[in-house]
């Protein structure tokens, strides 16, 4: 190796150890320091992120092992007033904008909670979810929720959430929310262009047979 090539080689081991060292920072999400603050959280998410499904009430969503990236965008929205639910609203706004990140982390490091036991959903309503979830309704213009959703409903990236094992109400509820117009915080509108061309009974459907689907890969049947 010439002198040149050394010097070179040494600025590139540095260069990822600096980097290395820049990802140590306190800039970067801990879900350690995430638990502290996520205390405050638990008398509706659970202390294990799994949420509860209220019929009828405000439902509080599963965080358990949703994307952290995701979770964090929501909880900002929350507190900024983007997206709107006073509930969330004050807590999130009892999170300093450095805790948002790790309180992500946290939730987002979770085991997604296993099933609830099904609620007696009839066969033919979830057929019809089944059918929206994984291949769509080309009569209606609907693109299969999987599309964006990722194979299995189970997520995508940082933009697109799980949305299979989540809670039925709060499936339901949000996408009343995108058609009614109370939630606006999504990328290109998206969700609203999707909630639009769903019936009531076409959001009943899926929203009952996503909640009856496993929420992580491990939980698949064989
Ligand atoms: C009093 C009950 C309550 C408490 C306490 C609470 N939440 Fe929530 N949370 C809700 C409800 C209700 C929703 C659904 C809001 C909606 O309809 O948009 C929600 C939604 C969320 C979402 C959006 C999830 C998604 O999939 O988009 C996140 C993230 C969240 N909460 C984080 C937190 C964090 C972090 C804390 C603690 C700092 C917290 N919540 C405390 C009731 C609560
Ligand atoms: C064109 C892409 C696309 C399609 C198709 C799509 N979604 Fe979404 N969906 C999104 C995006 C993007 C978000 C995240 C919105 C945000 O960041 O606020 C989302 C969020 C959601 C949420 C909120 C999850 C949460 O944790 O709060 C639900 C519920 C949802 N989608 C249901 C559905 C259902 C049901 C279908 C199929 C009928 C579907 N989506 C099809 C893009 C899509």
């Amino acid at each position: 190796m010439s002198k040149r090539q050394t010097g070179l080689a040494i600025l590139g081991a540095c260069l990822l150890a600096c980097s290395i060292g820049l990802a140590a920072d306190p800039g970067v999400a801990d879900p350690v320091q995430g638990q502290a603050a996520a205390a405050v959280c638990a008398s509706c998410h659970q202390a294990d992120g799994s949420g509860m499904n209220i019929p009828g009430a405000e439902s509080w969503p599963r965080l358990a092992g949703l994307d952290a990236t995701y979770l964090a965008k929501q909880i900002e929205d929350f507190k900024s007033g983007q997206r709107s639910s006073p509930t969330m609203q004050a807590f999130a706004q009892m999170l300093t904008d450095e805790q948002i990140p790790h309180v992500a982390a946290w939730f987002a490091s979770l085991p997604a909670p296993s099933l609830s036991a099904a609620e007696p959903y009839s066969p033919e309503l979830l057929e019809r979810g089944r059918l929206l979830a994984t291949e769509g309704d080309w009569d209606n213009y609907l693109v299969p929720c999987s599309s964006c959703h990722g194979p299995d409903n189970l997520g995508a990236g940082s933009v697109f959430p799980a949305i299979a094992g989540q809670h039925p109400a709060y499936i339901r509820d949000q996408l009343l929310n995108w058609q009614q117009g109370s939630r606006q915080n999504d990328p290109q509108q998206l969700m609203a262009t999707v909630a639009a061309r769903m019936s009531a009974d076409d959001i009943q459907a899926v929203a009952a047979w996503l909640s009856t689907q496993p929420g992580t890969p491990e939980q698949k049947p064989e």
